[in-house]
């Protein structure tokens, strides 16, 4: 069988985990898929910045020339933010290539456009590894649950502020030297404005509220607020009332199923609450629906392996759809409700 050709657009935290992974686990991936999948290239800015390990023939710093090779069928896209990445992936999706992404912030700004590119060019868009890391949601929320009616998804989705709360609620840690742990721990994003003004987890809610909504919700409809305003105080007297504070996020379908609401605030939880009781940069997120009832999603929200996990996830499934020349689930049957950030639910 031809080897699927697979080109790695970013190669920091989570692309070099990527990377070898593809390599120490290719006889695996080969038998899940049906056909060897090799790495065509791996563009990165700073050549001079490659960790160990690495190939050094992969490696390219010219991301556009990689995606419009001819000879590759998926592009996996882990440099973040808008710009490149969105000319990246539309170009791979002119090229016939399927894309898997951990782009949150892209696909909570444009996901609706994206999907609608990759369909009218027969590819596929997965992007697992934008919400909450290793922990399996957007495939139950999209496959698993696609014949039931989801109500409510909420939770802890964003790593970084879960440690620097933890880190503060346990060891009396001040705010700055948690963050500073958090990123030397590959937690935190390349800017952390992102992770602690709440919009990395605002743009989760959105692709969360999306996909369990059958609806288009972007991060602008999400009313956000994040940890800065919080004090060492605020977590001392949450502790004196029992409780501990986490930073959530909510998205919720109006009870005459007419609209939906999605936001992230930080609040708090009583320490008898399963969410008080996730620590360090774990994620937790509950989702409610009608005939499931209650279902409770845990596990590293962050961090380079846990993160690759999704992404090799997705490689599989895109991978396993090139071979029976098929594409997974889109979004041309969605509808647009209408979304207010708090809403009366
Ligand atoms: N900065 C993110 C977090 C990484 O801390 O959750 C995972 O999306």
């Amino acid at each position: 069988t031809r080897p699927l050709k697979v080109a790695l657009l970013g190669c920091g935290v989570v692309g070099s985990e990527v990377a070898r992974i593809m390599t120490t686990h290719a006889d695996d991936l080969a038998a899940r898929i049906g056909a060897p999948v090799e790495l065509a290239g791996i563009a990165v800015r700073r050549p001079d910045r490659v960790r160990e390990g690495i190939p050094a023939e992969l490696i390219t710093t010219d991301a556009m020339e990689l995606v419009k090779r001819e000879d590759v069928d998926v592009v996996i896209e882990v440099i973040g933010g808008i710009e490149p990445a969105r000319e990246l992936i539309t170009t791979a999706f002119a090229h016939g290539a399927s894309v898997v992404s951990a782009n949150k912030a892209l696909v909570a700004a444009d996901g609706a456009a994206l999907h609608a590119a990759a369909e009218r060019h027969g590819a596929d868009l997965y992007y697992e590894a934008a919400v909450a890391g290793a922990i399996p949601l957007v495939r139950p929320l999209r496959e698993s649950l696609a014949g039931d009616k989801v109500n409510r998804v909420l939770g802890i989705v964003n790593g970084t502020t879960n440690f620097i709360l933890d880190k503060m609620d346990t060891s009396g840690a001040g705010y700055s030297e948690a963050l500073d742990e958090a990123t030397a721990l590959g937690y935190a994003e390349a800017d952390p404005t992102a992770d602690v003004e709440g919009f990395d987890a605002a743009a989760k809610a959105a692709i969360l509220a999306g996909i369990a909504f059958h609806t288009r919700v972007t991060i602008d409809d999400v009313h956000r607020e994040g940890l800065t305003e919080v004090t060492a105080s605020d977590i001392a007297s949450a502790k004196r009332m029992g409780c501990t504070v986490k930073l959530l996020a909510i998205c919720e379908r109006a009870a005459d199923g007419a609209s939906v609401t999605a936001r992230v605030h930080p609040a708090m939880i009583p320490l008898s609450h399963p969410l008080a009781s996730v620590r360090e940069a774990y994620n937790a997120v509950f989702v409610e629906s009608d005939a499931a009832g209650q279902l409770m999603f845990y596990g590293p929200g962050a961090g380079g392996s846990p993160t690759a996990s999704a992404v090799l996830g997705d490689l599989v499934a895109v991978c396993r759809n090139k071979v029976a020349d098929t594409t997974g689930p889109g979004e041309s049957a969605y509808t647009r409700l209408p979304v207010s950030p708090m809403g009366e639910v």
